[in-house]
């Protein structure tokens, strides 16, 4: 069976979001005398809002009432959206309009499906929400990456079985959740991830032959 649509995650992989996510995190710690590196961002690279915080306060030693963490994490998401206000055409990665209109004249369905809340805005505000037939965001699920079933709900709005769809992820969290849901996965990233099926760097000059794997 072919691959008949593509699934794309967005953080990372469309749009260098990342580097806002950091420096909202950054500027949260830094209000509780931290540091924080982008070496110890990789850990939270993919992770959901709430299990992020997890992550951070335990790396960093810190203690935490529950209407705290609700708290602090109105203010990160605040902070973050003040940086990601500014982003536009020019923050969409390298080759990712090529590809999508190339996948998209050969008559292949494509879908987003990320956790973040912030999704629909993010693809609004670079001009990429035409491209996509299914949008799958944090507010259509409950279970976060690697949990498999943002990627499900996706082949069900595509109408497709999972084996017929290919995701594009940069976190391992997220190529996870993907093969998880029975996909096949192309790994976006600086460095190979294991369970992945194949790895790029970008999307940069892509062809459509990158969608071809073996059974
Ligand atoms: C992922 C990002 O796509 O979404 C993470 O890679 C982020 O960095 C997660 O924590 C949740 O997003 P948000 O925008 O709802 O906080
Ligand atoms: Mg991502």
């Amino acid at each position: 069976m072919g691959i008949k649509a593509v699934i794309f995650d967005l953080d990372g992989v469309l749009v260098k979001t990342d580097r806002y996510h950091y420096l909202a995190w950054k500027r949260l710690l830094a209000e509780y005398g931290k540091d924080f590196t982008e070496e110890e961002n990789e850990q939270i690279k993919g992770v959901a809002r709430i299990k992020s915080l997890e992550i951070l306060l335990d790396m960093k030693k810190i203690e935490m009432s529950e209407v705290e963490k609700i708290n602090v994490l109105r203010k990160k998401n605040n902070w973050y959206l003040e940086y990601a206000m500014k982003i536009d055409e020019d923050d969409v990665l390298p080759g990712v309009r090529e590809f999508l209109e190339l996948v998209k004249s050969n008559g292949l369905k494509t879908a987003i499906a990320s956790t973040s809340d912030n999704a629909y805005i993010i693809l609004e505000l670079t001009g990429l929400m035409k491209y996509f037939d299914v949008l799958i965001d944090g507010y259509r699920v409950k279970e976060a990456k690697p949990s498999p079933e943002v990627y499900r709900v996706g082949a069900l709005e595509l109408h497709l079985n999972p084996e017929e769809c290919a995701v594009f992820e940069d976190s391992r969290s997220g190529v996870l959740a993907a093969k998880r849901a029975g996909m096949k996965v192309v790994a976006v990233s600086d460095n190979p991830i294991d369970e992945a099926d194949k790895w790029v760097k970008n999307l940069e000059g892509l062809e459509m032959s990158i969608l071809d794997f073996e059974r």
